[in-house]
């Protein structure tokens, strides 16, 4: 739930003045292991693989090629590159996911080189003092999980996983379980958009349920392995909007409720922290509920809406946690609005910080351009871009802005 506020007010007065920043806090950008590494073999390069896939596809008129993960930004072979990105921001952590089918690629058989890639990468951003945030998951499955998320066995799978790379990273102090529970199942159970494209409710929730408890496992897991540990997810804030009218009010409530709330409350004892993804404001209008895309859009047509951010930091002060932002970001391919809009929502959260939101840091989506799910490689989410053949990294003018607000703790 959200009240409304005299935003030109707060923006006027905050326009005017420079905003610091508390010492500590942390710049970072965010990634995800199947959006930028390359050389997957999971379900999800399975499915782009696939003829139903493919298919789709050739319907659309759209060529393959820009919709596969095959490299990707092909950071697997370039992290010492991508290191280098990180210290040109200026930023004092990053946010990246580890790939379970990478470490994990046969059930109970762990590939110790890839753990030890990754243990590598973990040891050389912390010795350039960048704190690594670690997703366990962010939506890609082994391709021996039979039924994904579906099986009951998943619980007990994904422990063993969180514990077997756990253990090896004693570095890690954050430990993100999971990625936004609540956009994957919708995706994927709901919208039959994502693998694997059911329309089905029961299995939607019986999927959600399953990640309840995986996360509640995962976190007793990473605690008894490391008292020290801050294990949280990173939570999809979305901000609604009702049409107009009492229904449309209700409606807007019991949205707020489902999407922003649940399982947040499901996982009460279990969290630490919780990380904030931000990117919609979304209207509701009866049962139908869209992206707002008045103007400011990004390439994705979503409304680009600052606001947005404060109002869902104020909503989430209620649980009584530390907030990292672990994603804010826009597709914005000619940099035309990413300056404007990180600094806009940094006002935000500043505002937030002031009227006493323990937010402790900020994570821009997304370092690299990198693949946009079913949106593919189209979407450029990056603050560098890529060369496709060299595999250089391009700064966006955007960066600058970026690492001059990490180095100076201000806006
Ligand atoms: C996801 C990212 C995705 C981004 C932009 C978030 O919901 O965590 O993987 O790329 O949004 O759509």
């Amino acid at each position: 739930m959200y009240f409304s506020v005299p935003v030109r007010g707060i923006l006027e007065d905050m326009n005017e003045k420079t905003l610091s920043f508390p010492d500590g806090f942390f710049w970072g950008t965010a990634s995800a292991s199947h959006q930028i590494e390359g050389h997957q073999h999971n379900n999800w390069s399975e499915w782009e693989n696939s003829s139903k896939r493919l298919e789709e596809l050739k319907r659309k008129h759209l060529n393959p090629a820009d919709f596969t993960s095959e490299l990707a930004a092909n950071s697997w072979e370039h992290l010492d590159d991508d290191i280098a990105c990180i210290k040109k921001l200026n930023n004092n952590a990053y946010r990246f996911s580890v790939e379970w089918s990478r470490i994990e690629p046969r059930e109970g058989v762990f590939d110790q080189a890839a753990i030890e890639k990754y243990h590598h990468f973990i040891k050389r951003l912390k010795a350039e003092g960048i704190e690594p945030f670690v997703t366990l998951w962010h939506w890609t499955n082994p391709v021996w999980l039979t039924n994904g998320w579906e099986n009951p066995k998943v619980i007990d799978y994904f422990a063993r996983f969180t514990e077997t790379f756990v253990r090896a990273c004693p570095e890690v102090k954050f430990w993100i379980t999971i990625n936004e529970p609540q956009v994957i199942t919708s995706k994927s159970y709901l919208a039959a958009a994502w693998p694997p494209q059911k329309m089905n409710p029961f299995a939607y929730l019986r999927v959600l349920n399953n990640l309840v408890k995986a996360h509640c496992q995962a976190f007793k897991k990473i605690k008894a392995i490391n008292g020290e540990a801050k294990v949280g997810i990173a939570h999809h804030q979305v901000c609604f909007e009702g049409a107009g009218g009492p229904i449309n009010r209700l409606m807007e409530n019991v949205a707020d409720w489902w999407v922003n709330r649940w399982f947040l409350n499901q996982i009460k004892g279990c969290q630490d922290f919780i990380g904030v993804n931000y990117y919609f404001h979304n209207v509701i209008n009866y049962f139908r509920i869209g992206h707002k895309n008045r103007p400011p859009v990004s390439d994705m047509d979503w409304e680009l809406f600052p606001e947005g951010l404060y109002r869902g930091l104020r909503d989430l002060k209620a649980y009584g946690l530390p907030l990292y932002i672990t994603e804010h970001g826009l597709a914005d391919e000619k940099d035309a609005h990413r300056a404007w809009y990180i600094k806009e929502s940094l006002r935000f959260v500043k505002q937030a910080m002031d009227e006493g939101v323990d937010v402790r840091g900020y994570f821009h989506w997304s370092l690299l351009d990198n693949l946009e799910w079913s949106d593919g490689l189209l979407k450029k989410f990056g603050l560098y871009a890529i060369n496709r053949t060299t595999w250089e990294r391009l700064p966006r003018p955007s960066a600058a802005v970026y690492a001059e607000i990490a180095k100076t703790n201000r806006i």
